[in-house]
């Protein structure tokens, strides 16, 4: 069954078949073009959490490409507050719907609406487990950005700064560019909030360097991408709320801190949200104007990789060029 639940599924070589469709989608999700190739085609969005990114760019793909989406956020919404079943609930959606994205506070969880259905499932986060399409994307920000640089992706050095535990975004993106060759990963985070460390050590076993330290200045030397993440108390485990109670790791990347330890070509990544609330230490906002922060590139490039994620799973990917007419508007 075609279905996007970790990016164990790829191998370099399906990774980068996938971003030549996201290419063929760029017109599209620039809308200098328009497709139909989805028309009649009914996406179930299931959000058990909170999304801004995820579940709006997973929608807009679907209807660029001609479909419809019907949504629901949070238990409240959905019968699963009267204690309906994962199960119950992929069945019934499978009958209504072509494809479902699912979001879930639980680890495993989105394995398990798939494993009750024989429709699509993509995952859209399972807890503190995979952000699959979120990896993908930054991967192919990763990829353009370099592009236009004049570089690849092999030989990088990529720095991972903030909850590297929690960050489900993280543990994606180490394993899809561990299928690159010669990087060097940083992974720069508090005490307690690690990468876990079977990820840190298939990355070592893949052949690549693995540093890890708690120094944002001794991480950041030499970084060609900085990839920050936000610290995510809301799924720390009651010993962490009480070693984190009142305060927040001060992981801040901010311009001085950029200007000071990076090069004029490093690329500043976050898969956002940041958390802008006041004593977060989150990725700061005066990088804003600087060309080398690219997390909006990044949301823009997650309605072409999404797209291509659909025209994939629900096998029009060749019908797409033929498809696309002038947008007319
Ligand atoms: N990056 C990401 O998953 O954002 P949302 O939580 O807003 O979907």
């Amino acid at each position: 069954r075609p279905q996007l639940l970790s990016v164990d599924q790829f191998s370099r070589e399906s990774v980068e078949a996938l971003f030549r469709v996201a290419d063929i989608m760029q017109p599209i999700a620039r809308r200098q073009k328009v497709s139909r190739v989805l028309e009649g085609a009914v996406l179930g969005n299931l959000f058990f959490e909170a999304s801004t990114r995820t579940r709006v760019s997973f929608g807009a793909a679907f209807c660029r490409l001609g479909g419809s989406v019907c949504d629901t956020t949070g238990f409240t919404f959905s019968s699963m507050a009267k204690g309906e079943s994962i199960y119950d609930t992929s069945r019934v959606m499978s009958g209504y719907v072509d494809a479902l994205v699912v979001r879930h506070p639980e680890q495993g969880s989105v394995a398990e609406f798939a494993r009750a259905t024989n429709i699509p499932v993509i995952n859209g986060g399972d807890g503190a487990g995979e952000h699959p399409s979120q990896a993908l994307l930054d991967l192919y920000t990763i990829q353009r950005e370099f592009s236009r640089l004049g570089r690849i992706v092999d030989g990088a050095h990529v720095a991972f700064v903030g909850d590297l535990k929690y960050g489900r975004t993280v543990h994606s993106l180490v394993k899809l560019l561990s299928l690159y060759r010669g990087l060097k990963f940083t992974l720069i985070a508090p005490a307690g909030l690690e990468l876990p460390a079977h990820l840190a050590d298939r990355i070592s076993r893949n052949g690549h360097v693995v540093v890890q330290t708690a120094s944002l200045a001794e991480g950041l030397a030499g970084a060609d991408v900085v990839y920050a993440t936000r610290i995510q108390k809301e799924r720390f485990e009651p010993k962490e709320q009480e070693q984190f109670e009142g305060y927040t790791p001060d992981f801040q990347i901010h311009q001085a801190l950029i200007d000071a330890h990076c090069s004029p070509r490093t690329l500043v990544m976050h898969p956002l949200p940041r958390d802008s609330r006041p004593g977060a230490n989150d990725l700061s906002t005066d990088l804003n104007h600087d060309p080398r922060l690219a997390i909006f590139r990044q949301t823009d490039n997650g309605i072409p990789v999404r797209m291509a994620l659909f025209a994939v799973l629900l096998g029009v990917e060749d019908q797409v060029p033929r498809s696309m007419r002038d947008a007319g508007w």
